[in-house]
């Protein structure tokens, strides 16, 4: 029988160089290396990494290891929100308008399915390419919590008895929506071939890309105006669960985008060839793209304007948040200089402001005392 008290004679030493890993072991699932050396925060990197990606300690980025605690902080379940006055809103007569209606089923269609689009986006494409563990822990939390705001949807399809199929296929058949999954979505096409791998600058790019696509555009501003159409209704006391709801989504999110920020910064710090003169042309070109295809979704999705938004507004609201995302990545902005037309959404993004908000929690987790194994 082997004996584990003692460390056996032929393990490396810590002092021995970390190992150059070959790109098929970029994915931790290569041959293990029975003569590498111990990982060293040196050998640590976001990209390319030569450090074995099965160990996570010692850390290199706090940040990401930062951002799954507070992460792990903020869970919770959309099933713990009353759903009862939605429910009676949405059965009333008067209670909505056909313009309010219209623009809910809309904002709900265009969630559904982008919280999956997310959600494949991580797994299938982003994890195997991020060569750090801490930022795969990271990943690995944000993918559970994209399943929780599916989970969302689906609760919110089921108690107010809406048609799924008209929902959740709304990114297929309402052109607004289907234009900006089909724009982001084309970022992720490179990366899902199998052959796929980043070394090159064509390839790091082609990563690069991705990231922006869906952490800056998707993500950090084509969210937020779902955000602003729902929050709005609920400060006006309309479907104040799905408004309850989004507000959790919202600060799950906003950790996702800095996360991304923070991601996508150390990348370029670690690899300043990438982010040239022309690559950050093309970003900004990608931002103003984005924020053009949110303005034809506000004018589809709020035509007639309501709840004080309208497509003026929420076109403002775009460029005024594109602008915010180019100071975050270190780029000129792409709009003049806009005013935030909804400053009421900072407050609804602090939750810390919201003196009550978590006493309308009522499911207590178990905590490893009460678990029953029987
Ligand atoms: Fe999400
Ligand atoms: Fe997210």
């Amino acid at each position: 029988m082997l004996d584990w008290s003692e460390p056996a004679a032929h393990l490396p030493s810590a002092r021995k160089p970390a190992p150059a890993i070959v790109p098929e072991d970029a994915t931790g699932l290569g041959n293990i290396d029975r003569n590498g050396g111990r990982v060293r925060v040196d050998d640590k990197a976001m990209i390319n990494a030569r450090a074995d990606v099965n160990q996570l300690l010692p850390l290199k980025y706090r940040w990401a290891w930062e951002k799954y605690l507070a992460g792990c902080n903020n869970h919770w379940m959309p099933t713990e929100v009353s759903m009862q006055a939605d429910i009676a809103l949405w059965k009333s007569k008067d209670g909505l308008t056909e313009e309010e209606r219209r623009m809910i089923k809309r904002n709900l269609g265009f969630f559904a399915a982008s919280e999956s689009l997310v959600a494949n986006n991580i797994v299938l494409a982003i994890y195997r390419n991020l060569t750090n563990p801490e930022c795969r822990q990271y990943l690995l939390r944000q993918a559970f919590e994209e399943a929780v705001h599916t989970h969302t949807f689906q609760y919110i399809v089921e108690s107010l008895g809406l048609d799924e199929g008209e929902l959740f296929n709304m990114y297929r058949e309402v052109p607004s929506i289907t234009d900006k999954a089909a724009w982001a979505l084309a970022y992720t096409k490179h990366l899902d071939d199998p052959s796929f791998k980043t070394g090159t600058k064509e390839t790091d790019q082609a990563f690069l890309r991705d990231l922006i696509a869906f952490y800056v555009v998707f993500e950090g501003m084509w969210f937020y105006t779902g955000f602003a159409q729902i929050l709005s209704l609920g400060r006006r006391n309309k479907m104040v669960g799905i408004a309850e709801q989004y507000q959790y989504i919202l600060r799950d999110e906003s950790i996702h985008l800095n996360f991304g920020i923070d991601v996508i910064n150390q990348i370029k710090a670690e690899n300043a060839h990438l982010w040239s003169k022309a690559f950050q042309d093309e970003v900004r070109g990608m931002l103003r793209d984005a924020a053009q295809l949110e303005a034809a979704y506000g004018r589809d999705t709020m035509p007639t304007g309501l709840l004080g938004l309208n497509p003026g507004l929420t076109e403002q609201y775009m460029e005024f948040i594109a602008n915010r995302r180019c100071a975050q990545l270190g780029l000129t902005p792409v709009f003049k200089d806009r005013e935030n037309p909804f400053p009421w959404m900072s407050e609804a993004m602090d939750l810390k402001k919201e003196k009550n908000f978590f006493e309308t929690r009522v499911i207590e987790y178990q905590n490893g005392g009460a678990l029953s194994w029987e």
